[in-house]
């Protein structure tokens, strides 16, 4: 399956908008993108369609119908690890060959698949199991969205370590929310670091945008990477 699986250093780095921003760039394009949010967790429910408002961002940019049960099947009402939430009484218990049934499903629907991780790679979703072992079973892609904040190399060059021990190999790195402001002698050193120690190509840089939403994303987004190298990587 063509596809990408967006993953990231940490939680709130950017993986759904800028998920959701590619998923309607290529549905715009003309191709038939399915979304997935396999395993989503927050404190509150978010509408009576969809449990997760990530799940609502990347259905609403792919412009896709499937049912919230197959773009999420897992949601816990608790911001927190699936493994964790497991502990918890959730009736919901992760089911990993489950999820990778319905991605299948999806698969099946349509052309080329964006499934965005949850948190960063080392998310545990039970006692055995990361999502970076999910990832794997994918297939996909694996694209990595990293902060712009200090600490980013650190986190970068772990994240892209972590991914090769489970045998994903990241085809690229965003690197996004970056304050025009930085000094951009600094900026444009630690860019070309991540790049240099570990040889994984920095696909773009997305600037920090006051006013966010989608189109807004979408626009930044086809400014500032070349969507065509992505696809054929
Ligand atoms: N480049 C950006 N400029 C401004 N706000 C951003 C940018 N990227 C992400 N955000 C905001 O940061 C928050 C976290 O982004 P999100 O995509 O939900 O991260 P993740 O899916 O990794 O948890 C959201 O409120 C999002 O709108
Ligand atoms: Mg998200």
């Amino acid at each position: 399956m063509k596809g990408l699986f967006i993953t990231a250093t940490d939680t709130g780095v950017g993986k759904t908008i800028i998920g959701a921003a590619l998923a309607s760039i290529i549905r715009r394009s003309g191709v038939d993108v399915g979304v997935m949010k396999p395993f989503a967790s927050a404190d509150k429910v978010f509408s009576r369609k969809h449990k997760s408002e990530d799940v609502a961002l990347l259905a609403k940019a792919a412009q896709v119908t499937d049912p919230d049960e197959q773009i999420n099947p897992f949601f816990y009402q608790v911001p927190t690890a699936p493994f964790v939430a497991s502990k918890l009484n959730f009736k919901n218990k992760v089911n990993i060959s489950y999820a990778l049934k319905i991605y299948h499903t999806l698969c099946a629907k349509h052309d080329f698949m964006i499934v965005e991780g949850i948190g960063g790679v080392m998310v545990p979703l039970t006692k055995k199991k990361y999502i970076a072992n999910f990832a794997k079973s994918l297939g996909l892609s694996t694209i990595i969205v990293s902060s712009s904040k200090l600490g980013t190399i650190n986190h970068t060059l772990l994240t892209i370590k972590v991914c090769k021990c489970f045998g994903l190999n990241p085809i690229g790195i965003i690197i996004n929310g970056i304050e025009e402001k930085n000094d951009s002698l600094v900026k444009d050193k630690v860019i070309e670091a991540i790049e240099e120690l570990s040889d994984v190509k920095i696909l773009g840089v997305i600037p920090f945008l006051k006013t966010l939403n989608l189109s807004k994303m979408r626009l930044t987004i086809e400014r500032n990477l070349d969507i065509n190298e992505i696809l054929l990587m």
